[in-house]
């Protein structure tokens, strides 16, 4: 049912201008896609421990921890993933609008789906990280031994095993856990965005 013929948003005296003054950063949605056990919690972990020392507000939505609340009545089917970004888009529009550097962790497999995040956030605040790792790497790593699982069948659509992922094609920067340290990928990556948040 369309019920947005019959909704007024408000227009709040408080606003991300006022807002913004307060806090003295600007938001951005720093925006982390890659497969699973390709390092993107870790760095998202690390990054935000920077900011934070830096003396930079922010707020970080991970995959694994997100499905356990908010997003607990989803699963693995393309059209869950689907709408597990699309929330996620949602509440990172929210946040950026509360004056936050947002820093999500999700694989975030399709292409289309990070697109819709971009506009829902409008593409000057939407910084786009692909965390690079060959599946093979993944999965000799295999961290939560889900591609052993995957493998044997027990776990399906599994993402690089059979699910797919779209290869981000203009990302804002690409970190390869292969070849680089988690401190140089998050050194990177803030250096990428300092400007863009003072
Ligand atoms: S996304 O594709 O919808 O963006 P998300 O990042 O939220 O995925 O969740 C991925 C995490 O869920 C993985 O890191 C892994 O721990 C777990 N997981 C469980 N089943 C699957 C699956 N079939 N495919 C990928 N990840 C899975």
């Amino acid at each position: 049912m369309d019920t947005s013929k019959n909704l007024f948003p408000h227009k709040h005296f408080v606003d991300a201008n006022l807002r913004r003054k307060l806090t003295k950063q600007k938001p951005i949605l720093i925006w982390l896609s890659g497969l699973s056990g390709s390092g993107k919690s870790t760095i998202a972990n690390e990054l935000e421990k920077k900011l934070y020392e830096n003396k930079y507000l922010s707020y970080l939505l991970d995959g694994d921890n997100i499905r356990v609340g908010l997003n607990k009545d989803l699963g693995f089917s393309d059209n869950d993933r689907k709408e597990n970004i699309r929330r996620i888009s949602e509440v990172s529009r929210l946040m950026i609008d509360a004056g936050l550097i947002v820093i999500t962790a999700f694989i975030s497999p399709f292409e289309e789906e990070r697109k819709l995040a971009s506009t829902l956030v409008k593409a000057e605040n939407f910084y786009l990280v692909h965390v690079e790792c060959t599946v093979e790497k993944c999965e000799e790593r295999d961290v939560k031994g889900l591609y052993k699982k995957a493998r044997s069948g027990e776990i399906k659509n599994f993402t690089g095993i059979d699910s797919p992922y779209e290869i981000p094609q203009n990302p804002s920067i690409t970190v390869n856990t292969e070849n680089e340290s988690v401190e140089e990928s998050v050194n990177k990556i803030f250096k990428g965005i300092l400007q863009k948040i003072k």
